[in-house]
C-alpha cells in the first residue's frame, strides 16, 4: 500500500512545559530535494547561496508533489493546533519553493488568502499556475523577496500562520529569521518551521553489489556539504539547532514538535523513481572527490536506466521520509 502512516506524533503544542530531557541533535532532513553544495554550471544565483533554485524547481516540485500526503498530515495539525483553523485569515509560506504546500495550506484553510514568499520569481510562477490548476487562483498569492532583507518589520503584512519548510537554513542567521517570523504573527499566531527529521532512506543498505551502507556514506557527504553550505551563507551566525529553544527565544509559548512520515514502500510507482534519479544524479556530480571509485561505480549501476539493478527497474526501491514541524504561537497579551 503506497499510503502514508498517519504523521502525526505530536508533543506539546498546548502551553504546557516541554518534556526536560535533552533531545539529541536533530538529524537534518535537508537534501531531501536537493543536495547542498553541487554545482550547475549556470551563472545565475537566484539567491545568496551556492544552490540555483531555478534550476531546481522540477525537482522541488516533483519532490513535493510526492510529499502531499505528509503535506496535508501537517496543514491538519496545524488547523487543529490553531482551534480549527476557522479564525485564520492570512498564512504565509516563507521559502514557498514551487507552492506545492502553499496550496495545500489553501486547502486546509479554506477561510484564507495564503501567500507564497519565495527569492525566485521561476518558482513563484510555479506556484501561482500550480494554484491556478487547483481551482485556488482567488486566494493564492506570491510576493517576491530576498530574505533576510524582505524581512524587515512590516514588509510582509501580518499573518495568523506563517510556514516555513527547508528555508530557514538557507539565512544566515537563523535565530533572526525566527524574530523577524515571530514578529509577523497576529496575537495568538502561529510559527510552524519544517527543518528537521531524518535522513531520506530508499536503498536497501546491501545492494547486492559494492560496498554496503551506501546511503549511509552519501548522509554524511552531504552532511559536509551542508555545513560548508551554512558556514558560506552571508551573515552566517553559528547556532546550537535546537529549534524550540529557538522558538522560545523568539517570545513564541506553546513551543512543541509533530513529526510527518511519507512512507512508500517497494515497489516504488515511477513518480518516486524519477525523483530519486534525478536526487541520486545529483548526489553523484556533487561528491567531487569524496566518494571512493567503488562507491562512484555502484552509483553508476544505480543510475543506469537500462540495468535490471538500476534504480529504474530494480523492485527493492522504496521511499521513507520523516520531517519534524516545530511550531509555538505569538501570546495573546
Ligand atoms: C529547499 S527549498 C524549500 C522549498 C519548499 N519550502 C519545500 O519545503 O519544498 C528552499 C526555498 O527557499 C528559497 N530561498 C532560499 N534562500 C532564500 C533567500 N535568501 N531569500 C528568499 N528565498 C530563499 C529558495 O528559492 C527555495 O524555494
Amino acid at each position: 500500500m503506497n499510503a502514508p502512516k498517519d504523521p502525526a506524533q505530536h508533543h506539546d503544542l498546548s502551553g504546557r512545559a516541554p518534556a526536560p530531557a535533552p533531545a539529541p541533535a536533530p538529524a537534518h532532513r535537508h537534501g531531501d530535494a536537493h543536495t547542498h553544495g553541487h554545482t550547475h554550471g549556470h551563472a545565475h544565483h537566484a539567491v545568496a547561496d551556492d544552490l540555483d533554485w531555478e534550476l531546481l524547481a522540477g525537482h522541488l516540485e516533483a519532490s513535493g508533489e510526492l510529499h502531499v500526503p505528509a503535506h496535508r498530515a501537517a496543514a491538519a495539525r496545524l488547523s487543529e493546533l490553531l482551534g480549527g483553523g476557522r479564525e485564520v485569515r492570512r498564512v504565509l509560506d516563507i521559502g514557498s519553493g514551487p507552492g506545492v504546500m502553499t496550496c495545500v495550506l489553501a486547502e486546509a484553510f479554506p477561510e484564507a488568502e495564503v501567500v507564497a514568499v519565495d527569492g525566485t520569481p521561476a518558482l513563484l510562477d510555479r506556484a501561482l499556475a500550480r494554484a491556478g490548476r487547483l481551482g485556488l487562483s482567488g486566494r493564492v498569492g506570491v510576493h517576491h523577496a530576498r530574505l533576510p532583507e524582505g524581512l524587515a518589520d512590516g514588509a510582509l503584512g501580518a499573518a495568523d500562520l506563517v510556514w516555513s519548510s527547508e528555508a530557514v537554513h538557507h539565512l544566515g542567521d537563523q535565530q533572526g529569521a525566527l524574530d523577524a517570523l515571530a514578529r509577523v504573527l497576529r496575537p495568538g499566531g502561529m510559527l510552524a518551521v519544517a527543518e528537521s527529521g531524518l535522513p531520506m532512506r530508499f536503498l536497501p543498505r546491501d545492494l547486492g553489489f559494492g560496498r554496503p551502507g551506501l546511503q549511509a556514506r552519501l548522509d554524511a557527504l552531504q552532511e559536509d556539504r551542508y555545513q560548508a553550505m551554512r558556514a558560506g551563507l552571508p551573515g552566517s551566525v553559528p547556532v546550537a539547532e535546537d529549534w524550540p529553544a529557538m522558538l522560545r527565544r523568539a517570545g513564541l509559548t506553546g513551543v512543541g514538535a509533530f513529526t510527518t512520515l511519507l512512507d512508500l514502500p517497494a515497489p516504488l510507482g515511477e513518480p518516486g523513481r524519477d525523483f530519486l534519479h534525478s536526487r541520486l544524479t545529483r548526489l553523484r556530480d556533487a561528491s567531487d572527490g569524496s566518494l571512493d571509485a567503488l562507491d562512484l561505480e555502484t552509483l553508476d549501476r544505480l543510475l543506469d536506466p537500462a540495468a535490471a539493478e538500476g534504480l529504474r527497474r530494480r523492485p527493492d526501491v522504496f521511499l521513507l521520509s520523516a520531517a519534524t514541524v516545530f511550531a509555538g504561537k505569538r501570546p495573546v497579551l
